[in-house]
């Protein structure tokens, strides 16, 4: 069997789902470099060489490259941080190793003023309406207020603020969610103007969904749309976070999505890729520069906002179902002859657990945080013996976790993630939630509704009365 070295760059569960995938090839015997935030209970123990670097410091990153540079052949980044500050630049600049991930300059999540203004180039019609507003060209508070007042006025206040860079100031705040007036939006506008550029635009109502896609330069191939939870509780309530779960159906779509919106969003990717990537190939967009945030409202799809990297749960309802070898795959995208993968026809859904801190749970219901447990150990021993009882339809991937005097602890971040495997969506989320539940310790908690029945007919049945609005019934 042929021998390949693999950096794998991590930061949680998503990481260590692309470390499981490069540890099932039946193709080559892998031995893995991989980076960590902290010593990962998972991959402490399947890494060939294993470093903790908790900033994920790209500097850092490529000495450590450097150390191994003749046994590592590729590598591939889960996380944003490092791919925005230029990773693969750094890499490709200092060692032979060709990382799998956009270079800097492709990065697109890094602006989302430069990603609305290169969709007002490619394909308008899936912006909402946008302003953008850039504290270079107002000479104090007073000017810019009366500016997005009159701003406001055209959107009917249905607005959504975003700052320009990920993770400046407050963050995206919505109308109706995190603000209800305008004084309170003007609060949270400023918070984020301070750092530059904010965008105010359109709040739109529809579904949300998830379009991934591989790339090698030539051409992108799309993985089957999947579902994200982004608010913290129960019936989309409480802040935004990571994603607390998602969820795939069998084929490519969803169950509110039609064959049409699959298309238009795989016309919509093509459009934006055939913009960056010129007239026959662009080999810095390599990975997964396009995990787009799709609304479909009555108009048909729109984007919410794009990643340069795969989604942290979504590529984990993916992986756990490729039936190509994926050190084969990842090879491809390095030498630009990628195939579109082929895929189990199964149902995934992943569900997260997390420390009560997270997403503001015990502030918000104090009364179900297990105070007993608090900071105690995690024993994922039965959640892994439920891994053996399933065999290939359930994988435990723990993310936010640290290994520390023989024990396992959550970290702050979402802790460990069940993806179940099934026939339909409704097996599938079985496994997962009878994973979750054998989790013990560490006062963890999870969102009971992710892929629930209830939770997906009221998509469907908003799509519908979206759909009737927009005249696009028969779609
Ligand atoms: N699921 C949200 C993200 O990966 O950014």
């Amino acid at each position: 069997m042929e021998k390949v070295g693999i950096l794998v760059v991590c930061y949680g569960s998503r990481g260590v789902a692309i470390a499981d995938a490069f540890k099932r090839s039946l193709e080559y015997e892998t031995d893995l470099y991989i980076v960590d935030r902290q010593k990962n209970p998972f991959n402490a123990r399947i890494a060939k060489e294993h470093i903790v670097i908790p900033d994920l410091n790209v500097n850092e990153i490529c000495k450590f490259v450097k150390k191994w540079e003749r046994e590592i052949d590729f590598g591939i980044v889960g996380p944003e941080k490092p791919i925005i500050e230029g990773i693969r630049d750094l890499i490709e600049a200092e060692t032979e190793i060709p990382l799998i991930c956009p270079t800097k300059k492709f990065a697109i999540e890094a602006s989302k003023v430069e990603q609305r203004n290169l969709f007002q180039k490619a394909i308008p019609e899936v912006n909402p309406k946008f302003k953008v507003f850039d504290p270079a060209d107002y000479r104090d508070v007073s000017e810019v207020k009366r500016e997005v007042w009159s701003w406001l006025d055209e959107l009917n206040n249905q607005a959504v603020v975003k700052p320009d860079k990920p993770a400046a100031g407050k963050g995206v705040g919505v109308w109706g969610d995190h603000f209800r007036s305008r004084e309170e939006l003007f609060e949270h506008f400023l918070a984020n103007f301070k750092y530059g550029r904010v965008i105010i635009e359109e709040k739109l109502e529809g579904e949300e969904s998830s379009f991934q896609c591989f790339c090698d330069g030539k051409r992108i191939v799309p993985l089957p749309e999947t579902r994200d939870y982004k608010r913290a509780f129960e019936g989309d309530e409480g802040p935004n976070t990571g994603g607390m779960g998602s969820y795939k159906d069998t084929g490519n779509i969803l169950p509110f999505m039609t064959e049409k919106d699959w298309d238009k969003e795989i016309e919509i990717a093509n459009k934006i890729f055939s913009e960056l990537r010129g007239k026959t190939s662009n080999p810095e967009l390599r990975g997964t520069p396009f995990y787009i945030a799709f609304i479909h409202t009555a108009e048909g799809p729109k984007i919410l906002e794009n990643n340069s990297r795969p989604g942290d749960p979504e590529i984990m309802n993916v992986l756990p179902l490729l039936k190509d070898d994926f050190v084969d795959l990842c090879m491809r995208m390095i030498d630009g002859n990628l195939k579109e993968p082929k895929i189990e026809d199964l149902a995934s859904v992943v569900i997260y657990k997390v420390p009560p801190t997270y997403g503001g749970f015990n502030e918000r219901f104090p009364e179900k945080v297990r105070r007993e447990e608090l900071g105690s150990p995690v024993d994922l021993s039965s959640a892994e013996k439920l891994v053996e009882k399933y065999g290939g339809r359930l994988r435990l991937y723990p993310g936010s976790m640290e290994v520390r005097d023989g024990e396992t602890y959550a970290l702050r971040s979402r802790a460990v993630a069940a993806v179940g495997l099934g026939d339909g969506i409704a097996e599938a989320r079985k496994i997962a939630l009878e994973c979750v539940e054998a989790i013990r310790g560490g006062a963890l908690w999870f969102r009971k509704d992710i892929a629930s029945k209830e939770h997906i007919s009221r998509s469907i049945k908003r799509m519908k009365t979206l759909r009737k609005r927009g005249g696009r019934d028969k779609a």
